[in-house]
């Protein structure tokens, strides 16, 4: 068998030939020094997609969370997340291990927690309380099948957290997909928070890299952060070239990966057993459920694989689809015949 179509992740793609090249070029410095003028733009550049002071670039999404949340909150803190989130369910408790900082989980349908139970906790009496340092959003929300939180339900965050002087960090690993979904610049879904971390080496394909972007005076703590993390790099050019080319050409072409998860929704859609609504996957990745086709997530994975199509394992009865740059439609379609007569087979 020749093709084999990737659908476990977005970061599976590999950099251009335009970021290969940018990369060999690049003017490079010690960027402890503040001297790597490739660093230093990008840097600028970020901040400037999402209406930021200031940004700062950290090897991956995981120490950006995690240098946000060291920034804003003090050792006993809440921080408030929801249940489904990357910074809850996957960054390792980094939180508490490295920050001392304890999670208030809440659930919601759209991985926005209810204004109304945030300000339960913040409105609470810090003498008596644990203070509730921070709030966590992530947009769009990748265990929630890619969804985007509407702005409005950000802006209602953004007033009660306001109140009572507390900021808002954005998980946006996929913002530039939340501003196509929501028809949006980047920097209006980020003006709704204080800080911003996204991902260059998801669907805008840079082989490293991620930008928190914030105030000067928050992307100095920041910074401070980073370096408590280990995560201060040197002749750092070499790679943030990639992410100057991911950030000024890739963005735009994240609407053919949301092209392609509707043509792989709505052709699964026609096995009804698996009752999966195409209206419901609003960027470029799918989520489903294997229960009904009497298989494991790990049964349905392996007959995909020796078909030529990978996926990821995303419960013990979930499957994710994420489409990607290294994804084109005809892989996609072929990835529907591929699957649908997996499943139907399955079913028979
Ligand atoms: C929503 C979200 N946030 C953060 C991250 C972390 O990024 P990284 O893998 O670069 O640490 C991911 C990675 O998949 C993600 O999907």
């Amino acid at each position: 068998m020749d093709r084999m179509v990737d659908l476990r992740s977005d970061t599976v793609t590999k950099p251009t030939p335009k970021m290969r090249s940018a990369m060999m070029s690049a003017e490079v410095g010690d960027d402890c020094y503040g001297e790597d003028a490739t660093v230093n733009e990008l840097e600028r550049l970020a901040a400037e997609k999402v209406g930021k002071e200031a940004a700062v670039y950290v090897p991956t999404g995981t120490m950006g969370n995690t240098a946000a949340i060291l920034s804003h909150t003090h050792p006993g803190d809440n921080i408030i997340v929801d249940i489904e989130c990357h910074i809850y369910y996957y960054e390792r408790g980094n939180m508490a291990s490295l920050g001392g900082v304890m999670p208030v989980v809440m659930a919601s349908d759209d991985g926005c927690p209810e204004p109304d139970k945030v300000e339960e906790y913040l409105q609470r009496d810090v003498t008596r309380f644990p203070r509730t340092g921070l709030v966590c959003l992530e947009n769009t929300h990748n265990r929630r099948g890619g969804r985007t939180i509407p702005l409005e339900r950000m802006k209602t965050i953004r007033e009660v957290t306001a109140k009572y002087g507390r900021p808002v960090h954005l998980d946006g690993a996929r913002i530039f997909n939340a501003a196509h979904a929501l028809g949006v610049e980047a920097r209006e879904i980020a003006s709704y928070v204080d800080s911003v971390m996204f991902c260059l080496s998801k669907g805008l394909s840079a082989p490293v890299g991620s930008m928190i972007a914030g105030s000067a005076e928050f992307i100095q703590k920041a910074r401070i952060a980073r370096k408590r993390l280990g995560g201060a790099m040197r002749q750092a050019g070499v790679l943030a070239a990639a992410g100057i080319v991911a950030l000024t050409e890739m963005t735009d072409r994240l609407v053919e990966d949301h092209q392609n998860a509707k043509i792989l929704a709505e052709g699964l859609a026609q096995i009804e057993a698996l009752e999966l609504n195409p209206e419901k996957v609003e960027t470029n990745i799918v989520i489903f459920d294997t229960k009904p086709l009497r298989l494991t997530a790990a049964e349905f994975g392996e007959k995909a694989i020796k078909r030529g199509v990978k996926v990821s394992l995303y419960g013990p009865t979930t499957v994710r689809l994420v489409t990607n740059k290294d994804v084109s439609r005809e892989d996609t379609l072929y990835a529907v015949d591929v699957l649908v007569d997996l499943m139907k087979e399955t079913l028979s």
